[in-house]
């Protein structure tokens, strides 16, 4: 009877913890956002134009400073271009080249850039597609900004790679574990 009771305990310590799955709640937002993942490895299944047209309205729709949308997407798809940004590309993927207007006082470029993205991610992810944001690589980008045609007095931001993958993983041993809510919230009430 005691194992019993410590067991039904756990089970509501576990609920009240606030793990990912325990807070799901029939909201499909709510769902998306706690059981979407970063995938790295994908198939050579190719992302339609379409889906990626989807995409991109997503992003174009997140709010930015003062509605200025200090953003321009550049979208990749030729595999030798894309290696020399993601060595590790797979056939069939698009990299999402996101930059940014150059700052100007009172502008936040680079906070509205990663909004734009986050967006893009959410809107990739609940297409069944998998999508993962990509900053180390962006020197490269950087460097061939006259070559893949970015508008003059933008320079990327960051990028937002988007492909198919095996499914099957999911949010709890896919994800990156998140630090505990009671190391990074506090209420004052
Ligand atoms: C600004 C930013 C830059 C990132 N740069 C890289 C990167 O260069 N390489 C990489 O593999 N992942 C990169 N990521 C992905 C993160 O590692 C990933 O979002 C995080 O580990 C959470 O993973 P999960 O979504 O699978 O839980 C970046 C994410 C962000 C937000």
């Amino acid at each position: 009877m005691k194992t019993r009771s410590a067991s039904l305990l756990l089970a509501l310590l576990i609920l009240a913890s606030g793990n990912a799955l325990s807070q799901t709640s029939g909201n499909p937002v709510t769902d998306l956002l706690l059981s979407a993942w970063s995938p790295r490895n994908y198939t050579t299944l190719p992302v339609t134009d379409q889906q990626i047209d989807m995409i991109l309205q997503c992003g174009i729709k997140a709010p930015s400073s003062r509605n200025g949308q200090p953003w321009h997407f550049t979208v990749l798809k030729n595999e030798a271009v894309m290696k020399e940004i993601i060595p590790n590309i797979t056939p069939g993927n698009v990299i999402i080249v996101i930059s940014g207007k150059l700052s100007q006082a009172g502008t936040t470029p680079d906070f509205d850039c990663g909004l734009t993205t986050q967006n893009m991610f959410v809107a990739a992810t609940s297409m069944g597609l998998g999508a993962r944001i990509y900053g180390g690589p962006i020197a490269a980008a950087r460097e061939k900004r006259e070559a893949l045609q970015i508008p003059e007095g933008f320079t990327p931001v960051i990028m937002l790679r988007v492909g198919n993958f095996e499914k099957g993983t999911d949010a709890v041993s896919g994800a990156s574990p998140r630090k505990a809510k009671e190391e990074v919230v506090n209420w004052v009430k």
